[in-house]
Parts: structure tokens; sequence; C-alpha cells
């Protein structure tokens, strides 16, 4: 393992980081009450600083029912303290600093919990006050304002509009313990500035935007003039006309933010978690003068095909080198069924989360999925995104190659997707279950003491835990590991020169520091690409079980099935 660098004041170490995304109540339980917790994270920097990682993101720590995971904000200043106390805080952000790991904690600007103090304040208040003017409150339709102001529908499913019994309703675009905050009102922005420099002043190195997307909204006072569900559905996103999807608008309050953000020496970074409708949509948000980075999910949603990934690749590299920015690349994260698992539904077609999540209410778990054959791809997609110029993001547990925990018992599910559509989506809560740290115990390490983990871990986490891969150097975290060694040293300017191959299934790119990445996506081997065969190239890595050892092998004539080599020549 190469000793860490120290952290340096280089403004620019968010354009290639690879960063590690912790979903705080399932990482670790220092507590040992069966949720993770700050001090677990703290007391896990050995394990992320032998990983190899650059930074980490934290999903929402701050204080919250759990309505949306976390995402349901009650104080956006604290911290659970189920999870800890501010001084936790502090306290394992600076053992990730002296480990080199840069810290970006989760900003939810769209909405806060309904238990935040300002929507307590606007519940009490009446009609037309300064307190209902934070959040978006509309009269309902009907005689007495029974019906709700239009008909449109949450994106966790059911009504997107909530009656406070006065004959007003207020929007949630997500749960209805998740009030939509009103961004025309100054006073938002100014308590969010304020929560930016908090966190910036305590030492965080940047953020996350949930939803960036949908801050602004369009939507007049009176309900009848509200649009309807289908006339809002028909509108271009791109135009900025959708009452609350890509309103321009957005990137004027992000542009205060900036201002925030380049206060500090180095300047806070961002990164917008923005579905939008087109590439070119989400390059806005990477704009230097807006957030600077936002989440390219393309991959994510893409199947394992070559065809897929080189065009997906092409087009994000040229849009973020036109808006100055660099591309991030994601394969999982809290919000969508693991990558090993989608790579092995059978037909790999339609994966995503709602490919995903189809499988799963039908059943499928143990015989649908075909595990290796999903875990054999997911190790070569993660390797090839490892060698793309641009930022690497990866979800905890991805790097032990864990699976979806497809079947978990309905009762114990937590997630607002599933709650608010029983027999439809069963919601995210398998990519969610705490992480196997060892092979025995009630918690397989996850917690300190016998509680039960808060979802359920399947027993056979245990084969996959950090102690059973810890020394094995067939496994995916050997292989995590080493190739995130290989990146930090082969790292070098963001480009890439695509290399012929001469068959359609295989992609084959090099980095100008004279790294090579290939990339075998149908099953049958097929000859190493001559333009690396012939420059007398030395293997560095394969992502199969063949070659996973860290010493080089000696260069194959072919690449084997769904595999991805690393050579230098
Ligand atoms: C996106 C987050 O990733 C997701 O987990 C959450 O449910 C929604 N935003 C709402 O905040």
């Amino acid at each position: 393992m190469t000793d860490r660098q120290i952290l340096t004041a280089d403004a620019d170490w968010w354009r290639q980081a690879a960063v590690y995304q912790i979903y705080p109540r399932s990482f670790a339980d220092a507590s040992g009450d069966g949720l993770g917790d700050l001090r677990g994270i703290a007391d896990r920097v050995d394990y992320l600083r032998e990983l190899g990682i650059d930074a980490v993101w934290l999903s929402p720590f701050y204080p919250s029912a759990l309505a949306d995971g976390g995402y349901d904000v009650d104080d956006y200043r604290d911290v659970d303290p189920r999870l800890g106390t501010l001084e936790d805080f502090d306290a394992m952000l600076a053992a990730l600093h002296e480990a080199g790991i840069r810290v970006i904690v989760d900003i939810v600007p769209n909405h806060t919990s309904d238990r935040h103090r300002w929507f307590r304040e606007a519940l009490a208040s009446p009609k037309g006050s300064k307190e209902r003017g934070r959040y978006v409150f509309r009269d309902g339709r009907g005689e007495k304002g029974e019906e709700p102001p239009s008909d449109w529908i949450s994106y966790f499913g059911g009504p997107a509009w909530e009656p406070v019994g006065d004959g007003q309703w207020y929007l949630h675009l997500f749960a209805k313990e998740q009030p939509d905050l009103n961004w025309d009102e100054p006073e938002v922005n100014e308590e969010f500035l304020t929560t930016l420099r908090f966190w910036s002043d305590r030492g965080v190195d940047g953020f996350r935007v949930d939803v960036a997307q949908l801050l602004l909204k369009d939507i007049p006072e009176d309900p009848q003039q509200i649009m309807s569900k289908a006339e809002a559905d028909a509108i271009d996103r791109t135009t900025g006309e959708h009452p609350f999807e890509e309103r321009p608008g957005v990137h004027e309050i992000y542009a205060t933010w900036r201002e925030v953000f380049d206060s500090y020496d180095p300047p806070r970074t961002a990164v917008a978690e923005a579905w939008v409708s087109s590439p070119e949509q989400r390059a806005r948000f990477a704009r230097q003068d807006s957030l600077g980075q936002s989440f390219n999910f393309d991959l994510l949603e893409a199947d394992f095909d070559a065809e897929q990934f080189r065009s997906i690749i092409e087009k994000n590299l040229a849009i973020s080198e036109a808006s100055g920015s660099s591309t991030t690349w994601v394969l999982s994260n809290h919000d969508v069924v693991r990558h090993a698992t989608r790579y092995g539904l059978d037909p790999v077609a339609g994966t995503g989360r709602k490919g995903g999540a189809q499988w799963l209410l039908e059943g499928g778990a143990a015989d649908a999925v075909r595990a290796d054959a999903g875990l054999r791809r997911a190790r070569a997609a993660s390797m090839l995104l490892m060698a793309l110029p641009g930022c690497t993001y990866m979800y905890q547990g991805e790097e032990l190659g864990l699976h979806e925990v497809g079947d978990l018992d309905p009762d114990s599910r937590q997630d607002p997707t599933f709650l608010r559509n029983p027999g439809v989506d069963v919601g995210r809560d398998g990519c969610r279950v705490p992480i196997p740290w060892s092979r025995g115990g009630a918690s397989l390490g996850f917690g300190e003491t016998d509680a039960a983990p808060h979802l359920p871990q399947p027993e056979w986490f245990a084969s996959s835990s950090v102690e059973a891969e810890d020394c094995d150097p067939a496994s995916t975290l050997s292989l995590y590991r080493r190739a995130l060694e290989l990146r930090r040293i082969l790292q070098a300017d963001e480009e890439l020169e695509w290399l012929e191959t001469g068959a359609e299934g295989v992609l084959a790119f090099r980095r100008p520091s004279g790294w090579v990445s290939v990339t075998n996506f149908g099953a049958e081997p097929a000859p190493l690409p001559e333009a690396i065969s012939e420059s007398g190239a030395e293997l560095l890595l394969s992502s199969g079980p063949e070659t996973g050892e860290q010493t080089p092998a000696e260069v194959p004539g072919e690449v084997p099935g769904e595999t991805t080599l690393w050579l230098r020549g």
C-alpha cells in the first residue's frame, strides 16, 4: 500500500477524484444501537485510507424522522443525536483529513422535513402569513378547498399535495413529510447560504446538492390556473417552462452559492444531483459560475454493452470539456439496485432502478439473478470507469462486490417509495442494508453490540464481508484497492485516445501516461487488439478472477469474456 499524500491546497482536487459514498446509517455502528453513526465512520478511517479513495460523500446525517432515509431534514446545522454530535462530526472530519481524505456533505435544498422549525411555524400561522410563504401553500379547489390544487403526483407516488385542514394544501414533490420550500422567498436562500458557511467553516470540502434542478416553481396562486399533470408532462423541459422541472433561474441561485464556495481557500466544491432531460441541460449545472460539477448517471442507466458505453463516454467527455468541468462516473448509489445485481439480470436489457425493482417484485432473488455473471460484469465495468478521465463515484459495499438484498421482508422495509406504492415498487432498502465487516457476530461486525441492524443482513453477506475479502487476492476488495492505487499513479491529463480493437464488443483506450484499459463486453474471449499486443505493453491488472491477484502476469493473447485489463505501454 502506498503512503497517502497529505491534503494539499490544490483547488482542482475534485476534477479526477475517486469519491466513496457513505450512507451513514448503514456503514458502521459504534454506539451499538443498530444504526450506523459518525463515530463508526471515524473508526473505519484506516479501511477508507487503505481503499485508496480521495474523498467521501456522506448522505444526510442531520436530525430527521427518517421518513426518507434522512433526506427529510429537521435541522441543517446539527447532527442526528442517534448518529452523534457536532463534536463527533469534527473528530470524524479531522480523522479523515489526517488520512488525506476530503469530505463532501449532502445539502437538501428543495424541501425540509415537516418537523423543521419553519414548517411547524407555517402550520401554526394563518394563510397568507410570512411563515407559510416559505413553503408552497395553495388554496384547494372546491367550495371549501376540499380538493387538491392540482392532480400532480409526487415522485414517490400518491398525491403531491397535502391538506392542512383550513382549505390550504402544501406541495411535496416527494413524501408528505418533505414539504417543498418556496425559493422565490429570499429568506430561504439566506438560510441555505448560512448553512453552506456553517459546514465550510467546520472544514468540509464540498457539497452534493440534492435534486438541484427542482428548486424554483412557477405555480399560480389561483388553483384554477394551475396546469394539470398531463399539461405539465407535455412540456419540453428544456424550454424552462415546466412549473417545477429545470427552471433556468436556479442557476442564479447557485451563482450566489458559488460566491460562498469561492470565498474559501481552497474553494469549496459542489456536485449537482440533477436528473435532467439531456446531457446539455446537465452541463449547465456544471458551469463554473453554477455548482461546478454535475452527476452523470448515463452509465448507471445503460446496459453492459460496448456501444452504449462508448457513445455515453464520448458524449459526456465532450460536454464536460465544453462546460469547463470534469464529468462524474457512477454505477451505483443509495437510490438504485446495486450494479452487480443489475448486470446479473437475464436478459440484461432493462436495467436501472425500475428494471431492477421489477425483477425484485417478481420475487426473483436467488434464482433470477445470475450472481456470478453480474459480479464479473460489475468488476469489469467498475475498472473501466476508474480508468476514465473525470471523477469516479463508488457506493459503499460495491468494493465488496455486494449484491442487492432482494428479498427483504416487507415488514422491515423503510423506504417511502415502497410504503407509498405497495405492490408496485419495492423501494431502495435492498442497497441500504448495513455493511458486513466480519464473517460472524450479531450484525457481521456492523455494530459494536448484539443489537439487530436497522435493516436485516442476509446470511450470504458473511462471505462478502471485509474480513472474508481482506486477504484474498482475488476478492473484489483487493481488486478495488489495487485499481485505486494504480489510478493514483497513472492518473494524468483528462484525455483519452480510443484504440482500434477490430471487434464490436471490445472497447480500448489509452490515457496520456500510457495507461491502457481494454474491456471485452462479450461473453467469449476476444483477441487482444493489435494496437496493444504490438506495443510491448505490460499487464497491470485484470478484473477477472484468473489474474485478480496483484502481481503482473504475462500479457495474454486474448481478453477473457466480460473482463477489463489494464496495461501500461
Ligand atoms: C435524491 C436522493 O438521492 C434520494 O435518496 C431522495 O429520496 C430524494 N432526492 C429526495 O430528497
